[in-house]
């Protein structure tokens, strides 16, 4: 058997293409409270371009203007994947879907139809002859817009295998090219699910004309090991998500299936187009655009993924990194050196090290980014990788969700026999007003929260607050990640400051913004 370097090279040339189909976009952004804004869809859009995925999920237009725009502005600047919109098998879903691609240059369709008995019974309730009716009329629909059009019965892994096949066959002779096969509740393992793919090569007769794809959520912790054995019985295409964000326990993690196919060509026989050095910047950016932070022992991208602790270890590490280490760091984008900058670095450092760390900013974006950097520089002494990236997602912020609200001034007491008190100045940006209001509560953090709420007139419930450290130091920036929820929707908002009271009001009213914004859609919507 081939060994090391050897191995690789025949895996460029010989091995089979495996398809990237990336839905971080998509059922990554269907995750509770990771909802991004059009802005920071197109930069995540423009960095799984340059990781050089197959294909992007940019959205399910139906469900939104929102979704709908920011799908038609990324088809209208991704060249060189594809991008796909779903839709169920309704004709409004697959007409917005076209209409949302329509700019693409490689436009794909990705309609969906449950078809396991138990969504058959008690969501869709069809029987099987309706299922397979509306499958088929709703890829023919698609078809009439793009020639590109990919079908998903979801919920197939729990789906009749005969039935499966017969879906399969009618939706590959109504012209899909790529059928995907969902483990929708991450209920499969890797056994059954190959079984699922080997019963549909050996049974479905036109199945040489599709590509057949899979998508697998992590339930039990499973969908990296389930796409891979997908991968050993035939299948061509994954869909996965950058740092497996998805809904409940995730999806597929790209970085975690892309690296298993590339560190073990003998096993899995195949390849990916993957530009595996970017794959830790785009981790980075969709941690920090989302606010769902990475595990520190996460496989890939994790802090602690390549970081020896133990004598044992180190020593090895010393005599040949090889003992201890299978992948080495660079290869997924791990920067060698951690650079720091600080008060006497000027915009050009600043601007390298931001195309380092996987950013694609214009220059005025620059310029916006070092007049924050300065001020930060003024407070704090180093500047660190996590300081930059937070700079970078506030601009962003600011530019896409506009601002309902404004913080003029907080001040706060607190203390051992005081009550605390907040006592908050905010500006209402669309008619210009400042108003003042103070609270009480359990600490200055309730007080100020409380008095934001009457000053705003929202109902949200605080449901999560998080705060932590951005770097190590006492003068590091303290972020604080919390969640509202209002109307059974959530929203997630971030602040960060070198004071932990401030951090967490201007998170409070970053959520409150996106709120605002999201409330003031609605109405369009209902009312245009
Ligand atoms: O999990 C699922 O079944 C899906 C489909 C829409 C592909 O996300
Ligand atoms: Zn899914």
């Amino acid at each position: 058997m081939a060994t090391g370097d050897q191995q690789h090279i025949q895996a460029a040339t010989e091995l089979p293409m495996i398809r990237i189909f990336d839905t971080t976009l998509r059922d990554g952004e269907q995750s509770p409270g990771a909802s991004l804004n059009t802005r920071e869809k197109l930069e995540i859009a423009r960095q799984l371009e340059l990781l050089n995925v197959d294909i992007i999920e940019a959205g399910f237009p139906i469900t939104s203007n929102d979704d709908f725009e920011a799908v038609r502005q990324i088809a209208g600047v991704i060249r060189n994947c594809s991008v796909a919109a779903l839709a169920r098998t309704v004709e409004k879903d697959i007409v917005r879907a076209a209409e949302a691609v329509r700019e693409a240059a490689k436009p794909r369709i990705h309609v969906f139809c449950a078809t396991s008995k138990i969504h058959r019974e008690y969501k869709l309730k069809r029987a099987k002859e309706e299922i397979i009716k509306i499958s088929v009329e709703g890829v023919k629909l698609a078809r009439s817009f793009v020639e590109d059009v990919e079908f998903s019965p979801e919920d197939a892994s729990r789906t009749e295998l005969p039935f499966l096949s017969e879906v399969v066959e009618a939706v590959i002779e109504a012209g899909a090219g790529t059928v995907n096969i969902p483990d929708t509740v991450g209920y499969s393992t890797p056994d059954h699910f190959a079984h699922v793919i080997t019963h549909l090569f050996a049974t479905v007769k036109n199945i040489h004309r599709a590509v057949i794809s899979v998508h697998c959520h992590n339930d039990l912790g499973l969908a990296v090991a389930n796409s891979l054995a997908a991968v050993q019985a035939g299948a061509r295409q994954i869909e996965c998500t950058v740092n497996g964000l998805g809904e409940r326990a995730g999806n597929c993690s790209l970085e975690e299936v892309v690296m298993a196919i590339k560190m073990r060509p003998d096993v899995f026989k195949a390849q990916t187009r993957i530009n595996t050095k970017r794959i830790y910047p785009i981790s980075r950016l969709v941690s920090s655009l989302t606010g769902i932070h990475v595990q520190r022992n996460k496989a890939i991208v994790g802090e602690n993924a390549f970081a020896h602790e133990s004598g044992i270890h180190q020593h090895g590490m010393l005599s040949n990194r090889k003992t201890y280490e299978i992948m080495d760091p660079e290869d997924v984008g791990i920067p060698a050196s951690k650079l720091v900058l600080g008060k006497h670095s000027g915009r050009h450092a600043l601007r390298d090290r931001l195309i380092q760390l996987g950013f694609e900013l214009t220059e005025e974006q620059i310029d916006k980014v070092f007049e924050q950097f300065k001020a930060l520089a003024d407070r704090k002494k180093e500047i660190f990788d996590e300081d930059l990236e937070a700079l970078v997602k506030d601009m962003f912020d600011e530019a896409s969700n506009g601002r309902a609200w404004e913080l003029v001034s907080l001040q706060t007491t607190a203390g051992t026999n005081t009550v605390p008190t907040a006592t908050i100045k905010l500006r209402n940006t669309a008619t210009g007003e400042i108003i003042t209001d103070a609270a009480t509560g359990d600490g200055p953090i309730d007080a100020a929260f409380s008095c934001i709420l009457r000053m705003t007139g929202t109902d949200a419930v605080l449901r999560e607050f998080e705060l932590r450290a951005l770097t190590g130091g006492r003068d590091a920036l303290g972020e604080v990640s919390l969640e509202l929820v209002s109307r059974a929707r959530s929203f997630r908002g971030r602040g960060r400051s070198t004071d932990v009271i401030e951090a967490s009001v201007l998170a409070y009213i970053n959520a409150l913004n996106r709120l605002t914004r999201a409330t003031n859609d609605r109405q369009k919507v209902e009312n245009p």
